[in-house]
């Protein structure tokens, strides 16, 4: 499989590079705006541990949405079942941002990965405490699933999107109004926001996904029983409005982010990381997910 996987990955890369139509940058974060969008990577982990990559896989990008997944882990294993009072797990049909649902549904987001589902979910990690200590514990999370300590948080990324965050300040105060956020609005979106701005490469953020393989893969974070479940949400509401078109092509669980990265988990089998900065017309880069169709469709990986 090894000679396989090296092979399509290799193919996928340097037909990709010929793109005419990359995406668009996000730019409603200005230093998400600035990055080249012809940009592209792909890392794959194997559950053995073995790791092929292609394109840029040193470069590190704004993990951005991906981080919700290691968020909304630490929140389980903080808080349990309780998060389910505050945060519903129905895939949304409209924008990762979009802020009619919230109030049509009282203030209760309808996952954990929709930005105000999120909010509540990093709420949740910061329970009272000084958000550098919560986001500690965030980073600690991410660099233990990669077994790597050098992930870490670019503070302009964060501070670029807090002076620019209004939606997500008008989310985080509607979510206090309808008292579903236990902390001040801002506390919790300085968490939010910092957690946001993770950087890593491909290859780290497919290290990082390697305890959603399943039982026995890479360290020990959290029970089988939730890492399916984990998967589930990934599979359901991971896309947000594009979660149905990226299970009809690509049929694996996963996790988009602004900055253009995207995390797949092949349950039982491998970690994949993809990033091109360009996105679609739901957020989700635009090539991660053609690269994604094109090798899960080449090594016949599917949940389906
Ligand atoms: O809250 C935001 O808007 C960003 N920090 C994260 C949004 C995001 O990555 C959506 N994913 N496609």
């Amino acid at each position: 499989m090894a000679q396989r996987l090296k092979t399509v990955l290799n193919e996928i890369a340097a037909d990709l590079s010929d793109s005419h139509d990359w995406g668009k940058v996000a730019d409603y974060i200005p230093e998400l705006a600035a990055v080249p969008k012809e940009q592209f990577a792909i890392a794959v982990i194997t559950k053995d541990g073995q790791c092929h990559s292609a394109g840029s896989a040193q470069v590190r990008f704004s993990a951005q949405s991906i981080t919700k997944v290691f968020t909304l882990a630490i929140a389980l294993g903080r808080s349990g079942d309780q998060l389910w009072q505050r945060v519903d797990r129905e895939p949304s049909g409209d924008a990762f941002n979009s802020i009619v649902q919230l109030e049509q549904e009282n203030g209760h987001p309808r996952n954990p990965f929709v930005n105000a589902g999120a909010i509540v979910t990093t709420d949740e990690v910061l329970a009272g405490r000084a958000p550098k200590d919560a986001l500690a514990e965030i980073l600690g999370f991410i660099r233990t699933a990669a077994e790597d300590d050098d992930i870490h948080i670019n503070k302009s990324v964060a501070k670029s999107e807090t002076e620019h965050g209004h939606r997500n300040f008008a989310l985080a105060h509607f979510l206090a109004s309808c008292g579903n956020l236990k902390n001040p609005p801002d506390m919790t979106l300085g968490t939010y926001f910092h957690h946001c701005a993770i950087e890593l490469t491909v290859t780290q953020l497919a290290k990082a996904g390697r305890f959603l393989i399943g039982p026995g893969v890479g360290p020990k974070m959290v029970s089988p029983e939730r890492v399916r479940r984990l998967n589930a949400l990934m599979m359901t509401c991971g896309h947000y409005d594009g979660s149905g078109d990226f299970a009809y092509r690509v049929g694996l669980p996963a996790k988009s982010g602004v900055g253009g990265g995207i995390l797949a988990i092949v349950p039982g089998q491998a970690s994949i990381a993809v990033w091109s900065p360009g996105l679609d017309q739901n957020g989700n880069s635009k090539l991660g997910t053609e690269a994604m169709q094109r090798l899960a469709h080449a090594m016949n990986w599917s949940v389906f």
